[in-house]
């Protein structure tokens, strides 16, 4: 390879490093398994140890992880979080063993082993005792402040017992079980919402929720695993665990002493069958010298302590025949590839269907008909192909073509920039984006209209009675009871059934109108703020993003809707069928119109109010709540915690900032 093919590869390498940070931590859809990724991260070090000169400050072998969610205050750990070296077998391990001995000069020394848990890892801080901030790990170097979310955790005291040091960080895992996981995904499917992929994927999006009621809703746990404190009047690890769990910090009771690198092999192979019994997943096991002065002789590498190391449990993966693959086409249009297999015992069941979620991955993998491919469970629902057993491959194998139009209508298939799924773009004839929307919008929890199932749907659909929403109230009798399978009473139930949805609350038919990215929450935060369907068509991107919970995606998408003129069409023809496209709820008390005309900005944590509670208080005195600090801000209500960049802002636009109590006492609360 020339050096110009070198740095072209360490540039691509980077790019897609980059990507896949992305898309784990931010998005928290990583789109690869956390082996490939390290393998790709390998190839990456390899290459920029070879050839410094393309040394790159950006390049993410330097960084441990993704970026921060705007939507929260952040906050630059005093220590950054870093990651940790992985290992996947024991000739690895052996290595990193050898290394320590060979540093310290001595074999007099012991590892703490503990499980490695598979969620995400949060810093806390605190201070006489009480939680002062919970800190997301973000990039490493500066993470989200997300302390409301982690005041629900019912695992954790945010007061702490026993004598405690003044000022301590602790750090530790949060992590959902996997039967809360389970309960959550049945009531998603029984919603007809997707379905979240994995524990660790719910557990990172329910922290960067902005709702704290809603995370409460759901329940998270946390281990601590790592104590930081000032004074270092403790001298090894094992002892900091003991410490925290006499002040009431949750800590593993797996974490154990092992005196040398063979009791920490029996440590890995216990757990590599025992996991299987625990209610949460566990990737692994981390390794770490015991002893604080043995650790700082160590010291680290850029990303990773030179004292501590994660060792890696390889998935369970079963090899199958791929028969066939099909496409499925979605309420929305995406295009998922669906490989059929030749069925194969895995984990406790049968499998005979696996996603490949995209072209990419198909094209990546290289995976063609009659190949012999490797199906892993690794925490997701849907198995996926994970490889090909290339030396099983049959000589007249073809590189798999992709469809280049819709399986179901045939209309070309499109794929917008920077999305990895193709979409059928006929939304309005192709026949399973068709019936999709019409279930969906018929949904329990959107019309939920009585005597109308999803196979009636279909049945209405191919006899030509429904195209689309708006037909469902053009529905008659007569023409409902020329159909095979319908009866007098059953005809009656429907029109019923239509005639009641017709009370059915603005923000359910918000939520069934299927806007891409509108769940039932969404649509609800919606409802609240935009009282018509006529202010939110009306409503500007800024106007949405204002909206909490609202981001660039969601609002991009509701324009987007209601930019459609057929999607105009059917609004008009809901409202003259009669349905409820206002919100019906009382207006709010008006209290006093001593904010009218003001501008404000609520920013950080409240004592006596929640923060929905206090923008409620704005509106109620005629104030308008504002999501950034401009120069049009009339004042900043500053609770706890406000970030530091926010507050330097309000100090250099001289906007008066108003702690909780001096706008109580305005308000005359
Ligand atoms: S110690 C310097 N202990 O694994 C890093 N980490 O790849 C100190 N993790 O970011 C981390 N269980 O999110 C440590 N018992 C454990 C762990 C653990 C899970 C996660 C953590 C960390 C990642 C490192």
């Amino acid at each position: 390879m020339g050096l110009e093919e070198i740095k072209e590869k360490i540039e691509l390498l980077r790019k897609n490093l980059t990507e896949h940070n992305y898309k784990y931590y931010v998005l928290a859809e990583p789109s690869i398994s956390d082996y490939e990724f390290d393998k790709l991260l390998e190839d990456l070090q390899a290459l920029e140890k070879e050839y410094p000169q393309f040394e790159d400050p950006d390049s993410p072998s330097k960084k441990v992880g993704g970026e921060v969610n705007k939507n929260f205050e952040t906050f630059t750990h005093e220590y950054p979080m870093l990651s940790l070296g992985n290992t996947y077998n024991q000739e690895e391990l052996q290595e990193f063993d050898k290394r320590i001995i060979k540093q310290l000069g001595h074999n007099d020394y012991q590892y703490v082993c503990e499980l490695k848990f598979d969620g995400l890892s949060i810093s806390i801080h605190y201070e006489n005792g009480r939680m002062l901030r919970a800190v997301t790990r973000g990039d490493g170097v500066k993470g989200d402040v997300v302390t409301d979310n982690v005041r629900t955790i019912k695992a954790l005291r945010t007061q702490l017992g026993g004598s405690f040091p003044e000022k301590i960080e602790v750090r530790g895992e949060i992590f959902m079980h996997r039967p809360a996981f389970d309960r959550m995904n049945m009531e998603r499917e029984e919603a007809g919402e997707a379905l979240y992929a994995n524990p660790r994927n719910v557990a990172s999006g329910t922290l960067k929720l902005q709702d704290s009621a809603e995370v409460a809703k759901r329940p998270l746990d946390i281990y601590l695993y790592q104590l930081i404190e000032k004074n270092e009047t403790i001298k090894t690890h094992f002892d900091s665990l003991s410490k925290m769990q006499t002040w009431g910090l949750r800590t593993s009771e797996h974490a154990r002493l092992c005196g040398n690198i063979d009791d920490v092999f029996k440590f890995i192979q216990y757990w590599e069958e025992e996991r299987k019994k625990l209610s949460y997943d566990i990737d692994g096991v981390v390794i770490k010298i015991n002893d604080y002065h043995q650790r700082e002789e160590l010291g680290f590498t850029a990303k990773s302590p030179r004292w501590a190391i994660a060792y890696k449990f390889k998935t369970e993966a079963a090899c199958t025949k791929l028969l066939s693959i099909d496409y499925q086409v979605g309420r929305t249009g995406a295009i998922t590839p669906v490989a059929n297999l030749e069925p194969v015992f895995l984990l406790g069941t049968t499998v005979k269907r696996a996603s490949l979620h995209n072209a990419n991955e198909i094209e990546r993998l290289d995976v063609r008909v009659g190949d012999y491919v490797y199906v892993e469970k690794g925490g997701e629902i849907i198995p996926k192909i994970t490889g090909v057993e290339l030396s099983k491959r049959a000589e007249n194998t073809i590189v798999h073509p992709y469809i280049t139009e819709c399986p179901e209508c045939h209309t070309p298939i499109v794929r917008k920039d920077g999305e990895a799924q193709h979409y059928c773009p006929n939304e309005v004839f192709c026949p399973p984006q068709v019936i999709g929307k019409i279930q969906h919008f018929i949904h329990r929890k959107a019309l939920d209209i009585n005597g109308l199932g999803d196979e009636t749907v279909e049945l209405l659909y191919h006899n030509g009675l429904l195209k689309n929403i708006g037909d469902l109230y053009a529905l008659k009798y007569e023409d409902l009871i020329q159909l095979d399978r319908m009866a007098d009473k059953s005809v009656k139930n429907l029109i019923e059934g239509i005639e009641a949805s017709k009370s059915i609350p603005y923000q359910r038919v918000l939520f069934g109108l299927g806007i891409r990215y509108v769940g039932e929450t969404v649509a609800k935060k919606l409802a609240a703020k935009f009282k018509t369907i006529e202010s939110l068509m009306a409503a500007t991107y800024e106007e949405l993003m204002l909206v909490d919970e609202i981001g660039e995606r969601i609002a991009v998408s509701i324009n987007e809707f209601f930019a459609e003129e057929k999607n105009r069409t059917l609004i008009q023809r809901l409202k003259e069928a009669g349905l409820q496209l206002e919100n019906m709820e009382v207006e709010k008390e008006k209290l006093s119109d001593i904010f009218s005309g003001k501008n404000i900005v609520i920013s950080g944590v409240f004592s006596r109010f929640s923060r929905d509670e206090i923008k409620d208080l704005v509106e109620s005195h005629g104030g308008k709540n504002a999501g950034s600090i401009s120069a049009k801000t009339s004042y900043v209500v500053a609770g706890e915690n406000m970030g530091p960049a926010k507050l330097e802002k309000a100090r250099q636009l001289n906007i008066p900032i108003l702690d909780e109590e001096e706008f109580l006492r305005m308000i005359g609360e």
